[in-house]
């Protein structure tokens, strides 16, 4: 480890150790979910199950709740739900990342943990140099940085990022989140034999790319993975204009199936689609477990969009992650079903409820102040309107006459209502995960998802309401620990 390294990671820790009392005592500390020790978190990187144990790393801002020069913060867990914290895995001390070790993947070699990031370097004037690099660890825990692997391909900008690397067959794959030299977003494909000398073989997808139309300025942090009997390629584009329902955050998170051909690096792929409708999500990432499930994780909040309004920050951190998820492709659709064990969260079972007959006036449901909490419902017939009051801060509702759910909250800008919504054909089956200011909600077992923070102001809810049209099949909530 250089001196400067060193040095950056004493100085980090001080920084957790000053503000601990500030940041634990914070009234929207999450209970649950995973959370910088001070300053900002944002994209969950080096997602990987490594000798049993997963590894979750994230981009880390120690000093400030803004963004800048990131470290890699690093969690550890047997089973998705109690982590760990371990030592920081990397800090932006050299020459080649000395604006931040940027987000970037991990993988399994020859027994050994290997991370590929993005080192991210800028001048005076804001001139940005990229480059890809590797590091490689024999315990899980330490990083040996071995420097730039990728040069920047000459068809790009230096807005060239976020590598993801997987193996197929013999070699090794990467894909790049890129900007060409017009300005157009794109995700750029390389292959290499060794890990060491890597051939890029052109862009894969990208705005006026295979039957897209224009589409974003930028994509950042691509996924590329076999999912059932589909490629599937996730991209977290920006720059595309709000349309209907779709598109409302600032940048946007979704994916492409389709088939990628490894020889002539093309990918023929259907439309993009949002992987979330909240308010907060970005830059998620998949990795394969030994159970063989595609797991994911994402960013529970969006670059640019009221960060600087988030209410934690007056305690000094800002931002999560959102709980893992397992992606399924089931009859040409991705579901997105919370891990199963998620399920080792549960306490006290608060309320159980069979064939509950909803009316517009509502049933008063008693969660004893709980905060944290998981809630599912199932509707055998579907319901002809549902709505949901969590909080005097959010709400969900079903119409099954227009199609339209939506999740309403209260801005924590305006402190108006504003609303997210998907149109859905028939709701069967709701499961929320609330926690004490976010939540995740998974509708008819994953085909739609809402994540979003939210931030109850007074006194904590004693009771939630539910009203609407139809019969609830069965209800159940549960106290969440942490
Ligand atoms: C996405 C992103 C990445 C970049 C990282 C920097 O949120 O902008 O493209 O690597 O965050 O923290």
């Amino acid at each position: 480890m250089t001196e400067r390294e060193q040095e950056l990671i004493r100085l980090a820790k001080e920084e957790v150790e000053k503000n601990k009392e500030v940041v634990e005592s914070a009234p929207y500390r999450l209970r649950y979910h995973l959370m910088p020790p001070v300053g900002l978190l944002n994209d969950p990187n080096g997602f990987i199950q490594w000798n049993g144990t997963y590894h979750l790393f994230y981009q880390w801002m120690p000093f400030k709740t803004g963004h800048g020069a990131k470290f890699w913060g690093h969690y550890s867990s047997k089973d998705l739900v109690n982590w760990k914290h371990e030592p920081i895995a990397l800090a932006p001390s050299e020459w080649f990342e000395k604006n931040g070790c940027y987000s970037g993947s991990a993988i399994e070699h020859d027994g050994k943990m290997v991370l590929f990031y993005t080192g991210n370097v800028k001048d005076a004037d804001g001139n940005r140099e990229t480059y890809q690099c590797m590091a490689v660890s024999e315990d899980g825990v330490t990083f040996d940085k071995r420097g730039p692997v990728v040069e920047l391909p000459e068809e790009y900008t230096a807005h060239f990022r976020d590598p993801k690397v997987w193996k197929k067959g013999a070699d090794w794959y990467m894909v790049v989140g890129a900007q060409s030299k017009d300005l157009t977003g794109k995700v750029a494909l390389l292959r290499s034999s060794d890990l060491q000398e890597w051939e890029h073989l052109g862009a894969i997808a990208g705005s006026s790319m295979n039957g897209l139309g224009e589409f974003g300025y930028m994509w950042e942090c691509p996924d590329l993975f076999e999912l059932g009997d589909v490629d599937v390629l996730i991209a977290s584009p920006q720059g595309l204009e709000a349309e209907g329902m779709k598109y409302q955050n600032v940048y946007q998170a979704g994916y492409f199936s389709g088939k990628l051909d490894y020889e002539t690096a093309s990918f023929k792929h259907d439309d993009f689609v949002e992987l979330d409708r909240g308010f907060e999500f970005y830059a998620p990432q998949t990795t394969l477990d030994e159970k063989g499930r595609r797991l994911m994780v994402g960013w529970m909040g969006v670059p640019e969009q009221d960060e600087d309004k988030h209410p934690t920050i007056a305690h000094m951190w800002i931002h999560a992650l959102t709980l893992p998820r397992e992606l399924k492709w089931i009859d040409g659709k991705l579901l997105q079903v919370p891990a199963e064990e998620l399920a080792l969260l549960r306490k006290e079972q608060l309320v159980e409820k069979s064939e509950l007959l909803l009316s517009d006036d509502g049933v008063v449901l008693d969660i004893r102040e709980s905060k944290a909490f998981e809630m599912s419902f199932s509707f055998e017939k579907g319901v002809s309107s549902f709505e949901l009051e969590l909080s005097d801060t959010v709400k969900l509702n079903f119409d099954a006459s227009s199609r339209v759910f939506s999740l309403r909250r209260k801005s924590f800008v305006t402190e108006e209502w504003e609303s997210r919504s998907c149109s859905l054909q028939v709701l069967t089956e709701l499961q929320a995960y609330v926690d004490t200011s976010s939540i995740e909600v998974f509708l008819n077992g994953g085909e739609e998802v809402f994540t979003a923070r939210i931030f109850p102001d007074g006194a904590v809810p004693e009771m939630v309401t539910v009203a609407g049209n139809g019969t609830i099949g069965e209800l159940r909530v549960w106290e969440l620990s942490g």
